[in-house]
């Protein structure tokens, strides 16, 4: 286990914990001691090697033969067995997508299914957005007070993610309890009485993303992406695979909708307490762009992303043996001052923003970054024009404890009605 730094076992390490204390209250400043004396460390708690600095998981993320992504989804805490037979019950079977799929396999699989995300394909989706966000403000602007997560910031990106994989839109708040239980199941640490709890929700969202899968098959023709994978598992199904289709059907109403909505209200929390920034956002627009890689860099709402060494391999000084398993903090890269000039510093006007690890690396980098650029933009725009007043009201803010998602759980934000440049009919 030796490092040419130091032991890798040090008290700080076998002290880190993502699920409570410091790294749920700032990931990234929770491990400046890691990304300043130890960057690459063994967490006995976890069983994972965390990776802090930018340079050394950007190089993972670049090598997915030598780290490979399939234990991207798996479950970071041990399941019970009650759990485990509490899953299998519901025929639990979650397996491969595309964010956990090695190469070859992976590379194909991608290809087959990109038209959707190019850029000429989202453009139309833009105005959608923007009437969406427009009415769910037209129901908000005059009341002076609102929770901007449960009155905006989960439903529309859960509606924009329905409309683009074309699954019909049946019962949102049951898939936003599911979803919940899927974060919690994946990357967090539950009780054994919660891991019952979050195995039947979980067992019930495979369920369902079975039936929806049987509905969407009697429909060939139908739009969005989720048909399109229905049909080139038709046409090549050693490539779009059956096992992929009912995975991919649950994760990617998680990964479409939770990441984004975490990452709107991080962006709005984020303005608010710097409100320098939100009023020269407001001042000019031409500014959202960057404004917005600056929030996915300094609150992104993806925080860690996982890979497995293939074999022995050196990094940042310390040799992992095959089979390391690595949680890439990318967080902490994000504010890695090594990579950004005073990487604590937040500021819409830094020019290398973009550089952020928010939507990974490389050849799994997130497909959806342009839908989730593209929504969160739209936000700022309306919000900027129509409640450029608007101030975060003084409040706690709570987290679901997991290693990797994140973003508050409320979040109050307040103004004074009178003075709306625009009223509710605009
Ligand atoms: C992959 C983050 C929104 C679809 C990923 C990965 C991350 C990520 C960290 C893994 C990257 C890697 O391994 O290098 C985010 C964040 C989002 C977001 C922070 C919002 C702010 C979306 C949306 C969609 C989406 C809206 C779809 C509509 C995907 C897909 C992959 C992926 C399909 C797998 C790509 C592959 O493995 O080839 N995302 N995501 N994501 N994301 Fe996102």
């Amino acid at each position: 286990l030796g490092g040419e730094k130091g032991c890798p076992l040090s008290e700080r390490a076998m002290a880190f914990d993502p699920f409570e204390g410091p790294y749920q209250v700032d990931p990234a400043e929770a491990l400046r001691w890691a990304r300043d004396d130890e960057p690459v460390f063994y967490s006995s708690k976890l069983g994972y090697w965390v990776v802090s600095r930018y340079d050394d998981i950007k190089a993972v993320f670049r090598d997915n033969l030598t780290f490979s992504p399939r234990i991207a989804l798996e479950k970071m805490t041990p399941v019970s067995r009650e759990a485990q037979e509490a899953l299998a019950s519901y025929g639990y079977a979650m397996n491969r997508t595309l964010v956990n799929e090695d190469e070859p396999a992976h590379m194909e699989r991608r290809r087959a299914l990109l038209d959707h995300f190019l850029p000429e394909n989202l453009l139309p989706r833009r105005e959608r957005v923007r009437a969406l966000v427009r009415e769910r403000m037209d129901a908000l602007v005059d009341k002076g007070r609102a929770d901007l997560v449960q009155e905006m910031l989960w439903e529309v990106p859960l509606t924009v993610a329905l409309d683009f994989l074309g699954v019909p839109e049946d019962d949102m708040e049951t898939l936003r309890r599911f979803s919940v239980a899927h974060t919690v199941n994946t990357w967090g640490r539950p009780t054994p009485e919660q891991q019952l709890e979050v195995a039947h929700s979980v067992g019930r969202f495979w369920q369902y993303a079975g039936k929806v899968l049987e509905k969407m098959r009697a429909e060939p023709d139908g739009p969005g992406w989720m048909h399109q994978a229905i049909r080139r598992n038709a046409e090549m199904p050693e490539v779009v695979t059956d096992s992929y289709l009912h995975s991919m059907m649950m994760a990617i109403i998680v990964a479409a909708h939770e990441t984004t909505a975490h990452a709107s209200a991080n962006m709005f929390r984020t303005l608010l307490t710097h409100r320098d920034a939100w009023d020269d956002v407001c001042a000019d627009p031409s500014l959202i762009p960057n404004a917005v890689e600056e929030c996915l860099r300094y609150a992104g709402s993806v925080v860690a992303w996982r890979r497995e060494a293939t074999r022995p391999v050196e990094l940042g000084g310390v040799r992992l043996p095959q089979g390391a398993k690595l949680l890439m903090v990318t967080a902490s890269a994000n504010q890695d001052d090594r990579h950004f000039e005073e990487a604590a510093r937040f500021d819409i006007y830094r020019d290398n923003a973009v550089d952020h690890l928010t939507f990974g690396y490389g050849s799994h980098q997130c497909m959806g970054k342009n839908i989730a650029r593209m929504e969160m933009r739209v936000f700022l725009e309306e919000f900027t024009r129509r409640l450029p007043h608007l101030r975060l009201e003084p409040q706690e803010f709570t987290y679901l404890p997991n290693t990797s998602f994140r973003g508050p759980d409320q979040l109050w934000v307040a103004w004074d009605p009178a003075r709306n440049p625009e009223r509710a009919q605009p």
